[in-house]
């Protein structure tokens, strides 16, 4: 099975992006879903912009585990011209905090002579467009309409000396990691029509069972926390379906309903505070993913628009 990974308008973005860029960018701010940081950042993006200051806004902090949090702030601290900040919808005035945090990343930048140029990318659903009202009931948004730049692109200005130029969400043309895959989509950032819902509540379920047993006992009730992590994650997902009651007429199983209510239940956060990925994890798969790429690049052929989806014995 595969995702049907659509770009859509990717070309389209890509050009938009490519145009803002050469008008003069001085930091690039990318927003991630802080419950899967490597799978929501756009590797089409990194190479536009390799080099430019970078800060990462890891939105959706009250989503994910904190302690899984830090350990992803600390990986893009570290890393050259990177900053990394935590940040959710909570937050009533989030501007202070990314001035200032730009600021730093460029700080031969600002004043009326040399404003500072903040671009701001996220993928579909990562929190954009709420993080982009707020910001914008500051100042007044208007659509660009400078030559060569797209009218779908907002201009808001954060300060007299800030502008922030905001591009549609802009997907890329090959998912690396099949891991990745699987937690975009458990994550909502992919339509549902794209993917099988039971292939990745089971993958999903693995992914909890390895770091998050004791948050799926609690939700649904069921014993042993330890036993639990040792399950198929296909046994456990009739476990939740019996523990629910849901059975189709005839009696069986309705493993469908079951996986809806547990990639409902990890969206909305009612099973806790979970993070999907350590920065270890996401490089070991990303690894993976790229090495498998490769072994099949010669018979492919290159330009394929849709990502490969691992069979289940490669989920872990
Ligand atoms: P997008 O522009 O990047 O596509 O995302 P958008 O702002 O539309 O947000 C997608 C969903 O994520 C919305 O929920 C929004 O409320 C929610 N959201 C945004 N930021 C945060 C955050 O920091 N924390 C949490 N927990 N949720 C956040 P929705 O159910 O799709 O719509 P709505 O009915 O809540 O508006």
């Amino acid at each position: 099975m595969a995702i049907q990974w659509f770009p859509g308008h990717m070309h389209t973005t890509r050009l938009a992006m490519v145009e803002r860029l050469k008008s003069g960018i001085d930091v690039v701010v990318e927003l991630l879903d802080a419950r899967l940081p490597g799978a929501s950042a756009n590797p089409l993006l990194a190479a536009l912009t390799a080099g430019k200051p970078a800060l990462k806004l890891l939105n959706k902090q009250d989503l994910a585990d904190p302690a899984r949090t830090a350990l992803w702030l600390e990986h893009y601290n570290a890393l050259a011209t990177t900053r990394a900040i935590g940040l959710d919808a909570s937050e009533a005035a989030p501007a202070a905090r990314l001035i200032q945090a730009c600021r730093a990343l460029a700080p031969l930048r600002g004043g009326m002579v040399k404003p500072l140029r903040v671009l701001i990318c996220g993928i579909p659903n990562v929190g954009k467009s709420t993080l982009i009202n707020t910001l914008a009931r500051r100042k007044a948004a208007r659509t660009g309409d400078e030559a060569g730049i797209t009218r779908a692109e907002q201009v808001i200005a954060l300060a007299s000396d800030v502008t922030l130029y905001d591009t549609p969400g802009m997907l890329w043309p090959r998912i690396a990691a099949a891991q990745s895959g699987y937690h975009l989509a458990s994550s909502g950032a992919i339509g549902r029509n794209a993917y099988d819902e039971q292939e990745v509540a089971l993958a999903l379920l693995e992914r909890l069972q390895a770091a998050y047993a004791g948050a799926i006992a609690a939700r649904y009730k069921l014993p042993d926390a330890a036993g639990l992590a040792a399950l198929h994650a296909d046994a456990l997902l009739a476990l939740i379906a019996r523990q629910r009651g849901l059975v189709q007429t005839g009696g069986r199983l309705n493993l469908q309903q079951a996986a809806e209510v547990v990639l409902n239940d990890f969206r909305s956060g009612a099973l806790g505070r979970i993070t999907l990925e350590t920065p270890a994890e996401h490089l070991r798969w990303v690894a993976i993913g790229e090495a498998q790429q490769a072994q099949r690049a010669p018979k492919k052929g290159p330009g394929k628009a849709r990502a490969a989806v691992p069979a289940p014995d490669d989920r872990r």
